[in-house]
């Protein structure tokens, strides 16, 4: 009997402390968020061009961050960014889509811009190698985005595929709502004609994306 209620003693304080580690772990979840923010503020300094400011989320960044670790984000909850993001996008007031591709394929390729010690003065390159197969004669590329190759001849050249095209690099989260890529109009990485340059490099029969 004696050994029987200490066993029950027992099993009352693993489950007090079960009860309480699970509360903890509740609390600090976020909390932990809190003071990582905290922590990333005083960690980063705001040098030149790259201010602090930066750590700012929207609020799709916001709900997006919270993936995967409170779960994917509900359909209602992406259709919802989607369409505020959609709302947002800029499209050219004299309506030409298409820029110059030798152009584009040297903004595809340039990882300068945006960082503290880069010029602001000058244009901000694109570095979609760093995510994507575009041009076939590039050997050195990422594949966090799918491979571009051929875009222009698998999609073809519809007004509606150059408004697809246009606004995706202006604001991928127009579409996919946690998109890891970057928002290059939104955010004012790249000019309206940088864009257009980027269009005609993934959708010009002459660019070498399409050959
Ligand atoms: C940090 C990585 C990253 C960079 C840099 C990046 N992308 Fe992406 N891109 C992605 C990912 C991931 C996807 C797939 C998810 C999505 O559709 O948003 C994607 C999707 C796309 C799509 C849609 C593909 C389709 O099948 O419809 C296009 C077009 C595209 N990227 C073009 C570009 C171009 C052009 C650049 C440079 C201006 C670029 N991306 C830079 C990550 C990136």
């Amino acid at each position: 009997m004696k050994i029987m209620s200490i066993s029950n003693k027992s099993l009352d304080v693993l489950l007090a402390v079960g009860l309480l580690t699970s509360c903890v772990a509740f609390v600090s979840d976020s909390e932990y968020r809190a003071q990582a923010m905290k922590l990333m503020g005083a960690d980063f300094k705001a040098r030149g061009q790259a201010g602090l400011d930066r750590l700012n989320q929207d609020e799709a960044n916001a709900a997006c961050s919270r993936t995967p670790a409170d779960g994917p984000l509900s359909k209602s909850a992406s259709a919802a960014i989607e369409k505020a993001n959609f709302a947002r996008l800029k499209y050219p007031a004299d309506g030409k889509l298409l820029g110059d591709w030798r152009e584009g394929e040297r903004i595809a390729q340039s990882g300068v811009g945006k960082q503290f010690n880069d010029d602001p003065s000058r244009p901000a390159g694109a570095n979609c190698y760093a995510c994507h197969q575009l041009a076939p004669k590039e050997l050195s590329f990422g594949t966090i985005g799918p491979s571009l190759l051929g875009f222009g001849k698998l999609r073809g050249t519809s007004r509606a595929i150059q408004e697809y095209t246009f606004g995706k690099l202006y604001n991928p989260q127009a579409y996919t709502a946690c998109s890891n890529m970057p928002r290059f109009g939104h955010n004012g990485i790249l000019t309206e004609a940088q864009i257009k340059d980027l269009v005609a490099l993934l959708l010009d029969p002459e660019s070498p994306v399409n050959k």
